[in-house]
């Protein structure tokens, strides 16, 4: 039997566009996060660059929201050396009825080399990089609710920064995982890197058993779910991507599935709080939760610069 075709390797089975977690090796996921780790520094620096991508053109396209994703991939592009085009997509002509290749199309006739892909459909990057030139390399910033891989590499990076091995962790997440393509990526990241205990916890309806064929274990109760977890990593309530009435209510969510100190408890004393962000307060994580001394939810924040840089850097074969 023919394997199949994984559209982000090329022949060699080198990494040419990051479309997904799913898929990938434990040596290319592990690689990843050791040449993020060599750019950590780069941010101490007085100049804050190093020449990697100097002369490469990267555009950010982000067809939806983003406050952190956008913004640290506009910083990991700048501090690779590349020119930088953020489209505002509210003033492209997308806006006037052209179609998403179009639009690549002809930033691609302006010598783009990577397109930072952010966008509600799934799939949307997929087909850009089928439709791009060889030598373009498409990273996906997040599709619907497919996969937001970057995401997902930096929740590793940082699982590893205060773990330091995923062989021996039981890691939980939290809430809204059927929207979530943080929860996807994650997942596979993390059996992929050897984690025994993956466990899925929520309401039902948004965290359902089909999670089990991706190798997590699901739970529809907060204590029996985080019970000596190493890692919670918790979720916002998508609402834009719910349809029809999903829940009771935001108030009786946080009675239910909302993390605060007292349930904290139920973890292991050094479990560490992770959050994608963005945050809502008091529906599925309480502030003192959040700004305590277990969570570590800005450091994420950090960590993306050095993971996005690695993926650029590896992706257009720039590599220190
Ligand atoms: N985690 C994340 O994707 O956040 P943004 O939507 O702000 O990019």
């Amino acid at each position: 039997m023919l394997a199949r075709h994984n559209p982000q390797l090329n022949k060699h089975g080198e990494l040419i566009h990051l479309l997904s977690t799913e898929g990938l090796s434990r040596e290319i996921l592990t690689h990843i996060l050791d040449t993020a780790s060599t750019f950590v520094s780069v941010s101490d620096r007085e100049v804050k660059k190093v020449p990697l991508l100097r002369g490469k053109s990267v555009f950010n396209l982000f067809f939806e929201n983003s406050t952190r994703t956008r913004t640290t991939f506009d910083i990991a592009a700048k501090r690779l050396s590349a020119d930088v085009f953020t489209l505002d997509i509210t003033r492209s002509s997308t806006a006037k009825g052209e179609t998403l290749l179009d639009t690549v199309a002809n930033l691609s006739a302006m010598a783009a080399d990577i397109f930072v892909v952010r966008h509600s459909e799934s799939g949307a990057p997929y087909l850009i990089a089928q439709h791009v030139a060889p030598h373009v390399h498409v990273v996906n910033a997040g599709d619907g609710r497919h996969a937001h891989p970057t995401q997902g590499l930096l929740d590793m990076y940082t699982i590893r920064h205060y773990k330091k091995d995923f062989t021996n962790l039981s890691v939980a997440i939290v809430g809204d995982v059927l929207h979530s393509r943080v929860a996807r990526s994650d997942i596979h990241a993390l059996t992929t890197l050897g984690c025994p205990d993956v466990r899925v916890v929520g309401p039902r309806t948004l965290a359902p058993e089909s999670f089990s064929a991706m190798g997590a274990r699901v739970f529809h109760n907060l204590e029996e779910g985080i019970k000596d977890a190493d890692v919670i990593i918790m979720l916002r309530l998508q609402n834009e991507r719910m349809s029809g009435a999903l829940l009771p209510s935001s108030q009786e969510y946080f009675h239910n599935f909302g993390l605060t100190q007292e349930k904290l408890r139920w973890a292991k004393p050094d479990a560490i709080v992770m959050h994608p962000g963005p945050i809502n307060r008091g529906v599925e994580i309480d502030s003192d939760v959040a700004d305590g001394k277990q969570s570590v939810i800005l450091p994420q924040v950090t960590f993306g610069i050095a993971v996005r840089m690695a993926a650029m850097s590896i992706v257009a074969g720039n590599e220190a």
